[in-house]
């Protein structure tokens, strides 16, 4: 496995390679849920490319990238188990070098949900990810479900500006209790680890409604409400039944859906999500 700090020896090492390259764009400090990326890209291609970097620009100034996890050693570990070929570890200074101006904006769609709790996330992430897209020039890139609207803001990304790259969504993987991985876990002390369940309580809910025939969005939506409302350490920052093409709230649930929410457990934001059709 090669570690490259450089960018410019990682697009030389890129230009020798032939076949399919797979690319696992990651922040680090890896678990289970980046890995079954990392093992759905194996499968898929001749070279997998890891980058692990916690790109500053995709969080607020009042948000977490100071206390942000990392463990680089381990993460290296673990991604060399995996049979990876490479890791890209870019520094700051490489990826925005002083005088650094140009950034991609994907309308619309990140006006909702994370784009209105985190405004300029999004404009951080596609950036981030597009400057990573030339550098790796991957055939295809890994994306989990976990980050819902993420998925969408990059295929948006991709088809508006021709970007010569599949898109592989892998399913969310979570903790036997239901709760989603997510290196943010980290921060739950035991009491709040235990009340975390509850972003999984309300969407398993949300779907079991709409299995058994509940079409009325505002139905959900109050029923995960007030189900999130029992459990005192959370405080919900929005819950959502969207449109899954568009993510515009829906009324009525007569197309493929997206529940989705945002929950702070005490001083810890966790979000997850969960499709209804
Ligand atoms: P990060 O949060 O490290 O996540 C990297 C990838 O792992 C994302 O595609 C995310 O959706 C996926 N992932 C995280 N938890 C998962 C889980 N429990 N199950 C399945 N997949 C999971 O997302 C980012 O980093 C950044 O925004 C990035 C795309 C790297 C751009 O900086």
């Amino acid at each position: 496995m090669q570690i490259v700090e450089k960018i410019p020896e990682a697009i030389a090492l890129r230009q020798e390679l032939r076949d399919t390259v797979g690319f696992v764009p990651t922040m680090g400090y890896l678990h289970e849920g980046h890995l079954s990326l990392v093992k759905q890209a194996r499968m898929d291609n001749s070279t997998v490319i890891v980058s692990i970097y916690v790109n500053p620009t995709q969080f607020g100034p009042r948000e977490d990238f100071g206390a942000y996890p990392r463990k680089l050693d381990r993460d290296l570990k673990l991604l060399n188990k995996e049979g990876v070929d490479i890791v890209l570890v870019p520094s700051d200074d490489e990826m925005y070098p002083p005088g650094f101006s140009s950034w991609i904006n994907v309308e619309k769609l990140t006006e909702r949900l994370e784009g209105a709790a985190r405004p300029g996330h999004f404009r951080g992430v596609a950036t981030v990810v597009a400057k990573l897209f030339n550098i790796v020039q991957p055939s295809r890139a890994y994306f989990g479900q976990k980050d819902a609207q993420q998925i969408m803001v990059i295929k948006r990304m991709v088809a508006d500006l021709n970007m010569d790259v599949e898109i592989v969504v892998v399913p969310t993987v979570r903790e036997t209790d239901g709760l989603a991985m997510s290196s943010r876990n980290i921060y739950l002390s035991p009491e709040e680890r235990r009340a975390a369940t509850i972003l999984f309580k309300a969407l398993s809910l949300a779907q079991q409604l709409w299995k058994s025939g509940d079409k009325d969005a505002d139905e959900l939506r109050k029923r995960m409400t007030s189900l999130i409302q029992k459990e005192p350490l959370a405080q919900i920052d929005y819950v959502s039944i969207a449109g899954a093409e568009t993510l515009e709230e829906l009324n009525l649930i007569d197309c493929p859906a997206l529940a989705s929410l945002a929950v702070r457990i005490g001083k810890t934001r966790l979000i997850d999500n969960m499709p209804l059709g």
